[in-house]
């Protein structure tokens, strides 16, 4: 009888520890359940698409940006120029904010020209902002309306280019070293394959040779002509000794050069030595110079290649890859 009792009571008790043991599972699942709901929503992936970004549009902002621009992007509602600023080959991520201040004052610009002109500073006046050059970048260095050489800089190595490539008194046109070797490799080839007997007109030009050339514009027909066609004294490429102005034996004309056989060639030529077209046509707003048909700069093979192949402008390609 009292067996009896003690088996039963055994029994009840089993019972009631199981049913305790199944409440606490239950429990401590829902908890375990509720404590991963509530971190998950502490994380930027649940905060960014309940805001509405996608599941893969939230992927892509995560793996691009970093937490401040993160909690920046969260701060505001969906915005998809934030996207569309990644798409963009040049992007550059220090510029983020300066790119979304320009996208608020030019709404209608486009994602291209927006980070054209932030990398390459034209979201400033010309000649505001301006910086020294960084000479030890060589072939490779910039100057242009923001950023200048000194008075005294003088290139080293300058050879003058023999009379039979270009015009004036043997010794008055000079060019660095290596640059006359690629122009006279180019001359040749020019010579060879298109039968074109290249001029050199204008090559290096020291600090006060660019004054008296920007002057002679400015007193002939003021300043916005002047800035168009000719840079302040200082903030000449021509001074670092890597420029050439280059023109054609029977096309001497700055006006018509463009519609020569001698610029059909080099513009579709010159990368193969190392030299670009430096103001072309379509570049005006960021280069700040009309097109210059004769103006080649020296810039490497490889570099002058990667420049006419993306059709982008030195300025950008120095913003993206040399800076
Ligand atoms: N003509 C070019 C822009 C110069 O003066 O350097
Ligand atoms: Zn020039």
């Amino acid at each position: 009888m009292k067996k009896l009792k003690i088996k039963k009571n055994v029994k009840k008790i089993s019972l009631i520890i199981i049913v305790i043991a199944l409440f606490l599972s239950i429990g401590l699942y829902s908890g375990i359940k509720i404590y991963k709901q509530k971190q998950y929503e502490k994380t930027y992936e649940y905060k960014l698409i309940t805001l509405g970004y996608s599941e893969s549009e939230t992927k892509t902002l995560l793996d691009n940006y970093q937490e401040k621009e993160i909690e920046y992007i969260l701060t505001n509602e969906v915005n998809n120029n934030y996207l569309n600023l990644l798409n963009d080959k040049y992007f550059i991520y220090e510029y983020f904010y300066t790119y979304l201040e320009e996208l608020e004052k030019n709404p209608n610009n486009s994602i291209r020209n927006i980070i054209e002109k932030v990398n390459t500073l034209t979201n400033y006046e010309y000649y505001t902002n301006t910086v020294k050059a960084d000479i030890s970048k060589n072939e490779l260095m910039l100057v242009n309306k923001y950023y200048y050489l000194d008075k005294d800089y003088i290139p080293e190595n300058l050879v003058s280019i023999p009379t039979t490539y270009s015009w004036g008194e043997y010794g008055s046109k000079q060019v660095v070293d290596f640059v006359y070797e690629a122009y006279l490799n180019m001359w040749k080839s020019a010579n060879s394959e298109a039968n074109l007997y290249l001029m050199a007109n204008s090559t290096y030009r020291d600090y006060d040779k660019q004054e008296d050339v920007y002057n002679e514009y400015k007193d002939a027909r003021g300043e916005d002509y002047a800035d168009s066609i000719a840079a302040r004294p200082g903030f000449s490429e021509h001074q670092t000794g890597y420029t050439l102005d280059i023109f054609e034996k029977s096309a001497t004309n700055q006006e018509t050069f463009h519609e020569s056989a001698a610029y059909a060639w080099l513009k579709d030529n010159a990368h193969r030595f190392g030299f670009i077209l430096r103001y072309p046509s379509d570049k005006e707003d960021v280069t700040g110079y009309s097109f210059e048909s004769w103006h080649f700069r020296y810039v490497g093979i490889d570099v002058a290649t990667y420049i006419y192949e993306n059709n982008i402008t030195f300025d950008e390609y120095y913003a993206y890859f040399v800076k």
